[in-house]
């Protein structure tokens, strides 16, 4: 049984993608353990809650300095001991001591198919905001492992998504999180809990 511990940071329809994948069994051999954000107001700590699953709240704002929250936050979850960590829509940078302990144990769904639209100031609306003002013709969204840069670890799974004319920012979001993003999460936790994915120089091999 694949332990999870979901960080969010916001609405949490990833999260939610994933504990409904759970329940009528398109993720078999996995359970989240624990929910985590540094946003005491996401309702995705409400969807958790709604679904019996713990919900915990940790924020930098809460020390007073980022090496004392990145240490309070590693020692958090690490009591929990997962398996797998996956940041859905999680806003908070990972203190580098916890990437290198769970090393490509740590996902991360990117609205995007990366190498576009990534790294440093991509986030959220900005990724959509990005693709229409290049006028790329089809976008996504990413699974990868997360390593010490932004949106450059290994890559698992990618769907992609057509732009349709006249598509605002808003409509692309929701386009891309209803046909990719809730697709590709659970199913690439589906894969890493059954035992069919492996990296190797930094390339993901699935074997379905
Ligand atoms: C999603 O668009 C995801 O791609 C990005 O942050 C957003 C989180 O949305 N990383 P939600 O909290 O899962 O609804």
């Amino acid at each position: 049984m694949l332990k999870l511990a979901v960080l969010v940071s916001g609405g949490g329809t990833n999260l939610q993608a994933i504990l409904d994948a759970i329940d009528t069994g398109k993720i078999t051999n996995a359970r989240v353990e624990v929910v985590i954000s540094n946003n005491p107001g996401a309702y995705a700590l409400e969807r958790a809650a709604r679904c019996g699953v713990e919900g915990i709240c940790i924020s930098p704002k809460e020390y007073e300095n980022r090496a004392a929250f990145n240490a309070a936050f590693l020692d958090k979850l690490n009591s929990y001991e997962v398996d797998l960590v996956v940041m859905a829509g999680f806003l908070v940078v990972l203190p580098p001591e916890m990437i290198a302990q769970y090393r490509n144990r740590i996902i991360n769904i990117h609205p995007s198919l990366i190498p576009s639209f990534c790294g440093t100031g991509f986030y959220g609306l900005k990724v959509h905001e990005g693709a229409l003002a290049r006028g790329v013709k089809v976008t996504g969204a990413t699974v990868h492992f997360v390593d010490e840069g932004t949106d450059t670890g290994p890559i698992i799974l990618q769907k992609a998504v057509e732009v349709c004319e006249g598509d605002t920012p808003e409509v692309l979001q929701r386009r891309v999180m209803e046909q990719a993003e809730w697709k590709i999460l659970p199913k690439a936790i589906d894969l890493i809990a059954n035992d069919k994915v492996s990296v190797a120089d930094g390339h993901v091999t699935i074997k379905e």
